[in-house]
Order: structure tokens, then C-alpha cells, then sequence
């Protein structure tokens, strides 16, 4: 987890650094730092809390140092700076980034984890090095310094081969200015190319303000960056030959477009998330394009098992893809998150085809376990919204959701466009081995096709009327969330989304399993969220709703437009249009995350950026 940014050119960067860390402030935020180089030395400026604290300690410290304007040295600035996600040692400033060695003169930022820090720091100490911090990333700066000998990249190339884990990090030292080297084993580090500047950060919204021309380190590479100049290396110096590539993304995309939170403009840009990611993939009423994705038409006629690892909302999607492949294409699907499907040694082998899905593209434990499959001789997909990402290079081919760049930390719009892009595949897979017929597949086909429209039509119907049900429920203490078959990803995703912003309790359970436990927790202060939308089996979920009212328990129910059923049990229903009986959940959801939102909000929460959670989880 973490952000990092970096920054050397003919501009004052503390500035440039602090607006760099606030685009990256999604991947963690407990604490905050900077160091930059002046005349003699370091300045270096630590704070626990998000960024309005850096710039609140930043303020005090420029008082202090008696200087307003940032010194260069030479007509050059040089800085590091980071956002953290605590793994490593409690959230405090001695832990927070930038790290150095004892003389102040290297210091380093990291993102990831060290796993044989424990080892190296026994080392270091008894060379006689001291530590100042809890962290694995401190280890780095006193390798760095173990081996400098007045060439940085060296001295990184060097403490790069003695470090195990998954990580990235940049460096800088106060002998060397205007300049800064870097290394990356898994987790992402791109540069940014200006004139006369150059930029290094995590994810490329850092430095998107100040150019668009980016180039991606790839893993076990070492990175040299000045102001006129980047050079890549291998781990053993032999240069990289890698061209610059143009990022094309719109900047509002990373503002909040008019919207109070991010959270709330991505609930709004779903129809879009979902338009962009299927339309040019159903150019004819009967059938999918999947061309893009790289996997022959031959072999996914023979693919005789599926297994799909996520994590998250991302599991959540799965389950809808699960549900989608065996009913339409008749593929034995078997699912599974990440964490677990990594360590229980699973059976897996040429005949599978692993299905990764990670809106991130770099979350550990996914990553892992799509190379368990790699290593087991199948065939791996990754399902992903971000282009380059570690999953896109770990897998075999990809298909990616076209969501856009999703800020908030709860996802939303990435997780619609997961569950679409998993619809697709279903049908490509139907279609090709004959198993729905012509007609069912067109019908599938305008299904989808009209879902954007439908989204946006849900969105506006249904806001006003969630946000008056979650003020009446703002003050609850627990939710229960029921549902059968394709409703029960749905519970899973708006018990999570609740639970994630508000900090409410939530629990989600399929409806039938009800009477095996969850029933004891009901009474009249119970709100019971039933997901019993238009299905084969809403007779059955119906009759779990009456079995919850018969136990006093608020009943909500989000059903079918015209499904007179559902209102007439549930105390209060939220109705979503018609659509395919499977394609339901995509519009389910919608209110359940409205309702998620406004009751946060109506809490006084921060919803885009909830405590202790991060939007990408590269540690395991
Ligand atoms: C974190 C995020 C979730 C996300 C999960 C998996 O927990 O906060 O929103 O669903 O990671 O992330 P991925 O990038 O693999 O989809």
C-alpha cells in the first residue's frame, strides 16, 4: 500500500509534492512526510493524519528554517515524498516516510512490505547502525548507506539484491543532487517525463497536472531519474530499452466534477462505467466481441473449468460471474477468495482457466493466486481496470473494465463494470459453445445494451426516496441483509459497502440459511434489507421476508418494477425497472449503495476515505 512521489527539475517541489501525494492519498492515509534537499542538507517534515496535517506541520517548519521561499541548489530542487498505510510499526511520526539512515543524508520512500527485514535489521545493527523507526522500509536506507560509495543507483542496485518482499521505493541522498534512483519488484512505480523535470510516483494522477508522457518501470528494474534525463536499468544494470508511453485520461476525471464526494460522482458515473466497457463489445445483436481480450475463440471452446479468484468487491463481482457462466454457458465455475484459494493448496491444472479479477490490478493476495494457477499449468485472465498493472503482466491475456479512475475508497463504479465485463465473457462463452439459443442470446444482448440507460434512470428515481430511508436509519445499530441466488451478491456487496463507510454492522446471509442462525438476532429494531428482485425463486424469498415481519423486523425490500408481490409483503420497497431476471443485480445494487453513502453521510462520515481501509491492498 502507500504513495509515493518524487521529483527533480528546475521547479521549487513542495508544492508539487504535496498535490502529487493528495492524488494518491486513495492508497493510504495515516500519516504523511517529505524530504527535500536545500543548501545544507535535508529538509524533512513528518505528520500522523492526512495531508491538511503535512501541510499544517509544513507551514511550521518553513517558519522555523526562517526561509519562505524552498533554496535550490544549483537551479535545481530535488524531493521525496509518501502517504502511508500502516503494515509495519503503529501510525506514528517516527514511523511515517521519509526513512534515512542515521546521518539524515539517504532518504527513501517505500511502498509495499520488506519480508526479510527482521533479518537485514539484526545485521545492520550489529554493524552498529541505529534505527529510529518500527518499519520494514528503514532497512532500505541503511543498505543504501552500507553500500554508497558516491554512485545512488549503485548503492540501490546493491541493497535492491538484498531485499525480499514486494515493494517499491525511491531514494535520494543530500551528496547527490538532482537526482534520484528507484527499484521495483511488484508493486507499481511509473515516471513521469517533463522538461527539464522529471517525476516519479506510485499512480500517474500524481504527476498527471504536469505531464502526460509516462514510462513504467517493470519489475526487478532499477531507476535513475534527473532533470533532463531517465534511465532504466535491469537488477544488474544492463539498460532497458522502453519507449515513453501518452496517457490520454481526462484530468477532471481525478476531481470531483461538482459532486460532494467522490463517492457520490462515481455512483453517478456508473452508466458510463458500464457503456464504455460493453457497448463496442456487442457491435450485432447476436454475440460478444471479446476479441480485445486475447484468448482464441478455439480455446475457450475447450476450456473444460473455471476458477475465479478475488478479493473484495471484486469477489462479490465473481460471485455474479460464477452464477452467469454455469447458467449460460454450462462451464463448472469454481470461486474463491484470493487469501484463502492461495494457502489451501488447490487443485488446479492445464485444462482451467483462471479468472483474476482486481479493479487494481496489484493486489497481493490476487496476484498470487493467479500465479498459483500460472504455476499449475492453466490458462490466467485478469479482470482489471488499470492498464499496466502487475495483474496485466502476470496474466495470460486480460479484460479490462473501462470504468475510468475510481477515487473513492469503497468501490462502486469499477465493481458494476466488473460484474458487466464478467456478463460478457458468460455470453462469449455461451455463444460459442451453443448453449443458449439465437433468441436468448439477442434478448441477453438488448438486456444489456439498455442497462446504462436503465442505470441512469434508477439513479435519479431512486436517490430522493434512499435518502429519506437512510435518515430514518441513520442511527440503527445493525443491518441484516437477506437474499437468495443471484441476490445474494448483491447482499454481500450493500452489507459490505455499509459496513465499509458507516461503520454500522452489517451482516449478509442467504435467505434460506436464515432460520440456521441469523433469525436470533431479530427484533423490532432490526432493518432487514431484502434483496428480492424478478427471479425463478422469489416465491422462496418471499417467503423468508414474511418469516423475518413475523419477528417484528423492519423489512426493506429493493424488487422488480410491476412486482406487486414485493410491495405487498415488505414494509417499504425500492423499486428497480425490469430487465433480464440475471442481469438484475447490476441495478440492485445501485440503491444499496445510495443507501450506504447517505447514511454515512448523515453520520458525518468521510465516505471517500474511511478509516483503516484502502482502495489498493498490495500487502497480503
Ligand atoms: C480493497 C478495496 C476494495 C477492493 C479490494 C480488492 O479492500 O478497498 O474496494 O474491492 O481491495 O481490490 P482489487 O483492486 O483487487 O479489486
Amino acid at each position: 500500500m502507500c504513495g509515493i512521489i518524487g521529483y527533480v527539475g528546475h521547479r521549487p517541489c513542495e508544492e508539487i509534492l504535496v498535490t502529487g501525494l493528495e492524488h494518491l492519498e486513495y492508497r493510504g492515509y495515516d500519516s504523511a512526510g517529505l524530504a527535500i534537499l536545500i543548501p545544507d542538507g535535508v529538509e524533512k517534515v513528518r505528520a500522523v493524519g492526512n495531508l491538511a496535517k503535512l501541510r499544517e506541520a509544513l507551514g511550521t517548519e518553513r517558519r522555523a528554517l526562517g526561509f519562505e521561499e524552498q533554496p535550490d541548489i544549483d537551479g535545481n530542487y530535488t524531493g521525496i515524498a509518501h502517504t502511508r498505510w500502516a503494515t509495519h510499526g503503529r501510525v506514528t511520526e517516527a514511523n511515517a516516510h521519509p526513512h534515512s539512515d542515521e546521518s539524515g543524508e539517504i532518504q527513501i520512500t517505500m511502498n509495499g512490505i520488506v519480508e526479510n527485514h527482521a533479518d537485514l535489521r539484526s545485521e545492520l545493527e550489529a554493524e552498529g547502525r541505529r534505527f529510529s523507526s518500527d518499519t520494514d522500509a528503514e532497512v532500505i536506507a541503511h543498505l543504501i548507506a552500507r553500500h554508497f560509495d558516491g554512485d545512488l543507483t549503485e548503492a540501490v542496485m546493491a541493497a535492491y539484491a538484498e531485499l525480499r518482499g514486494h515493494y517499491s521505493f525511491v531514494a535520494m541522498h543530500a551528496r547527490t543532487p538532482g537526482l534520484l534512483a528507484g527499484a521495483r519488484k511488484e508493486t507499481p512505480l511509473i515516471v513521469g517525463l517533463g522538461d527539464g523535470e522529471n517525476y516519479i510516483a506510485s499512480a500517474i494522477p500524481a504527476f498527471m497536472a504536469h505531464t502526460r508522457e509516462v514510462l513504467t518501470v517493470d519489475n526487478g528494474e532499477i531507476v535513475t531519474l534527473t532533470p533532463d534525463g531517465v534511465s532504466i536499468t535491469d537488477e544488474h544494470g544492463s539498460p532497458v530499452g522502453r519507449g515513453p508511453e501518452t496517457v490520454t485520461w481526462d484530468e477532471e476525471a481525478a476531481e470531483k466534477g461538482g459532486f460532494d464526494t467522490f463517492m457520490l460522482k462515481e455512483i453517478h458515473e456508473q452508466p458510463e462505467a458500464i457503456a464504455e466497457t460493453i457497448l463496442d463489445r456487442l457491435p450485432h445483436d447476436d454475440g460478444v466481441d471479446l476479441s480485445d481480450m486475447g484468448l482464441s475463440d478455439d480455446y475457450l471452446l475447450n476450456v473444460k473449468r473455471i476458477v475465479i479468484v478475488a478479493c473484495g468487491t471484486s469477489y462479490h463481482a465473481g460471485l455474479i460471474g460464477r452464477y452467469a457462466i454455469e447458467r449460460w454457458a454450462r462451464i463448472p465455475v469454481e470461486m474463491d477468495i484470493a487469501s484463502e484459494y492461495r494457502y489451501r493448496n488447490p487443485v488446479v491444472g492445464p485444462d482451467d482457466l483462471v479468472i483474476g479479477i482486481t479493479q487494481s490490478g496489484e493486489t497481493a493476495d490476487t496476484l498470487a493466486a493467479m500465479r498459483l494457477g500460472r504455476d499449475g499449468g492453466a490458462t490466467v485472465l485478469a479482470v482489471t481496470n488499470i492498464m499496466g498493472s502487475q495483474a496485466t503482466r502476470d496474466a495470460d491475456a486480460v479484460l479490462y473494465t473501462r470504468a475510468g479512475l475510481e477515487i473513492g475508497v469503497a468501490a462502486t463504479k469499477t465493481y458494476v463494470a466488473q460484474v458487466a465485463a464478467m456478463y460478457l465473457l458468460a455470453l462469449r462463452l455461451a455463444e460459442l459453445r451453443k448453449k443458449l439459443s439465437i433468441e436468448r442470446i439477442r434478448v441477453l444482448v438488448a438486456g444489456l445494451r439498455d442497462i446504462p440507460d436503465k442505470m441512469e434512470h434508477t439513479i435519479d428515481a431512486v436517490s430522493e426516496e434512499v435518502e429519506k430511508l437512510a435518515k430514518r436509519h441513520a442511527d440503527d445499530s445493525f443491518f441484516l441483509y437477506l437474499g437468495r441466488h443471484i441476490g445474494l451478491p448483491v447482499c454481500l456487496e450493500g452489507a459490505l459497502k455499509l459496513k465499509e463507510v458507516s461503520y454500522i454492522p452489517t451482516d449478509a446471509y442467504a435467505a434460506g440459511e436464515m432460520k440456521h442462525g441469523p433469525i436470533a438476532l431479530l427484533d423490532e429494531s432490526t432493518p432487514v434489507i431484502c434483496v428480492a428482485t424478478d427471479s425463478p425463486i422469489l416465491d422462496k424469498m418471499l417467503s423468508n421476508v414474511e418469516e423475518v415481519k413475523a419477528r417484528g423486523a423492519m423489512t426493506i425490500a429493493i424488487g422488480t418494477i410491476g412486482s406487486d408481490r414485493v410491495t405487498r409483503v415488505a414494509d417499504e420497497t425500492i423499486l428497480i425497472p425490469k430487465t433480464d431476471w440475471l442481469l438484475q443485480p447490476i441495478l440492485a445494487i445501485l440503491p444499496l449503495q445510495l443507501l450506504a453513502y447517505h447514511v454515512a453521510r448523515f453520520k458525518g462520515l468521510n465516505v471517500d476515505q474511511p478509516r483503516n481501509l484502502a482502495k489498493t491492498v498490495t500487502v497480503e
